[in-house]
């Protein structure tokens, strides 16, 4: 049992957003881009080809990844549903923390369950800062023929308990802001449907 602080008020920051805006490039772009979809779906990959593409054109953003998350601030955390609702808690206020600071921040986790992608996507609106949810819709049947890591043989045979789309569900989002298809189309021309509804939302010229 862990004693709850009791009275803390929120204190103001002095720097508004328009003028760390000015800092970053004229413009605040601050926002978090949340990809879900299966282990081995492509979250990682098109996350990392984001960032990169972004800050190679001198565009703030910071990826959050599952598996590195994991290994640091969330390394305390399994993969109940307790336990994935609290690390995609945390991690929404870490990528809360990172738009506020004007970041685009894409965060990468397999993120199963709705009421915890809503719950991030109420961490962002709270403090009035953009939240996309963005589907990487790859068939399991594909994830499991990649198995880039191995994991969904070991899934099979039992060595791992509780794998999403094995023995724990993996719920589709009803209305996400994109949908990504990851078959017959290269990392790249995924992201760049990513790219495009930024420039639709005015995130990025
Ligand atoms: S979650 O559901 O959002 O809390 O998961 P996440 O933090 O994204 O971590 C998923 C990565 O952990 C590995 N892994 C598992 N995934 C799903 N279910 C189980 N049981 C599991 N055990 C380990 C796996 O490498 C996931 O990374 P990705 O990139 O999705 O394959
Ligand atoms: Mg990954």
């Amino acid at each position: 049992f862990i004693q709850k602080a009791t009275n803390v008020t929120e204190q103001n920051h002095h720097v508004s957003r328009t003028k760390r805006g000015k800092m970053l490039g004229n413009v605040f772009r601050g926002c978090t881009i949340w990809f879900t979809g299966l282990s081995g779906a492509g979250k990682t990959s098109i996350s990392f080809e984001l960032e990169e593409y972004l800050v190679s054109r001198g565009i703030p953003a910071y990826s959050l990844d599952g598996d590195n998350m994991r290994t640091g601030l969330n390394k305390n955390l399994g993969f109940s549903k307790e336990d994935r609702e609290e690390n995609i808690r945390r991690v929404a206020e870490v990528g809360k923390l990172f738009a506020d600071a004007g970041y685009i921040c894409l965060c990468s986790f397999v993120s199963p369950f709705s009421e915890d992608r809503e719950m991030a996507r109420k961490i962002h609106s709270q403090s009035n800062l953009p939240f996309f949810e963005v589907f990487v819709d790859t068939p399991i049947s594909v994830c499991e023929k990649r198995d880039i890591k191995g994991l969904y043989e070991k899934a099979r045979k039992g060595l791992i308990k509780g794998f999403t789309g094995i023995d724990q569900e993996y719920q589709k989002p009803e209305v996400p802001d994109l949908v990504v298809k990851t078959v017959d189309s290269s990392i790249n021309e995924s992201m760049m449907h990513v790219v495009e509804m930024l420039e639709e939302n005015a995130i990025i010229p």
